[in-house]
């Protein structure tokens, strides 16, 4: 393992203006995706779209440091055979590959989940590092149940230590293959819950999640850190304000992340576009923390651009105008330099 080398490449994803883009929905879920806009989604149709996105230039090259793809992308060519990878790179732009297999029923703990894929990800490791990709993401999912469930409610202290081993393992591997781990955490916004609730679980999830990284060799300057914001689950009758979500959610990192980490990448998780970038620029005005907080977004950074593409080539400069709009709010937020007056009247 080189520390120096994974600590400059999780340095250069988290530049300040620049961010990532999460590319990688599994077939099923870009699949759901295409759904909305009555698209089928093939292994062609699922390339163009992608391939729209990363040749969207002025986007790719001032807002977007890495691209975290899918196994299917990381292999594909563009239209004219030019390689994804390559014209990612070209962009200065680093490529990224989800390698966690997905979520499957955690055995023992009713209503909690796994994430799969460890048997075997040593040797896919240097498979991907070889197809171009420098970093890698994992996710952990953690639901938090219903307020008025108090017995059999979650996430458990053993759910939360199953899937946080396995991220503390995913990582080690990765550092040991020279690719930066993406290590991610979700505690998934769906539910009745309220702040405080998101509040406290993802302060415990944080702790369990550090205490792995240690206890398994994983060094801090080489990974970047994917979490959830602190927010009221989306059916909850009271939700807090962007400066309470902020407030809470630099809190939480405050007390449970190591300033030895170089950056924090936020997943979306569902968020609309313009509330997720309104609380990233809320967290960097308050500012006075060691770490880059930046995006890794997948819907609050494609939604826009999929409902202007709707699968027709004809639609493809609006959805480039789209992307690159959001790209740019959220770059202005990884500075704490967004405000709504630029969000509307700024041209894509
Ligand atoms: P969202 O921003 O859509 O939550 O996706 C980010 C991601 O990579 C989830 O794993």
């Amino acid at each position: 393992m080189d520390i120096e080398a994974l600590n400059k490449i999780a340095v250069k994803m988290v530049t300040p203006g620049k961010g990532l883009l999460a590319a990688d929905e599994s077939t099923g879920t870009i699949k759901k995706r295409f759904d909305t806009i009555d698209t089928v989604s093939t292994e062609e149709s699922r390339r163009d779209w992608r391939e729209m996105l990363f040749r969207t230039d002025k986007a790719m090259k001032d807002h977007v440091s890495g691209v975290i793809l899918y196994d299917e992308t990381i292999r594909q060519n563009a239209k004219d055979g030019t390689k994804l990878v390559d014209l990612i790179k070209s962009h200065d732009s680093i490529p990224g590959i989800k390698v966690d297999m997905g979520i499957t029923p955690l055995a023992g703990r009713p209503g909690e989940t796994i994430t799969q894929g460890l048997d075997g990800l040593r040797e896919r490791l240097s498979e991907y590092y070889i197809l171009g990709a420098r970093f890698a993401k994992w996710r952990a999912v953690l639901e938090i149940s219903h307020p008025d469930q108090y017995v059999g409610s979650t996430p458990t202290r053993g759910g939360i230590k199953a899937n946080m081993h396995a991220l503390g393992r995913y990582a080690a591997l990765c550092q040991e293959a020279n690719i930066v781990p993406i290590v991610e955490p979700e505690v998934l916004m769906g539910g009745h819950h309220s702040v405080e609730r998101c509040h406290e679980v993802t302060e415990k999830a944080l702790n369990a999640l550090f205490t792995e990284l240690y206890e398994q060799g994983v060094k801090l300057e080489g990974i970047i850190l994917k979490p959830n914001m602190v927010v009221a689950g989306k059916k909850c009758a009271v939700q807090p304000s962007v400066q309470e979500v902020a407030e809470r959610t630099i809190k939480v990192l405050k007390d449970t992340v190591p300033s030895s980490v170089p950056g924090i990448a936020f997943l979306s998780g569902g968020q609309d576009n313009e509330i997720a970038t309104e609380h990233l620029d809320a967290m960097n005005r308050i500012g006075e923390f060691t770490w880059n907080l930046t995006y890794s977004y997948g819907r609050a950074l494609q939604q826009s651009a999929l409902s202007a593409w709707r699968g027709e080539e004809a639609n493809y400069a609006a959805a480039q105008k789209a992307f690159y709009h959001r790209a740019h709010m959220n770059g202005l937020a990884s500075k704490g330099e967004w405000t709504k007056a630029l969000e509307d009247s700024l041209e894509g």
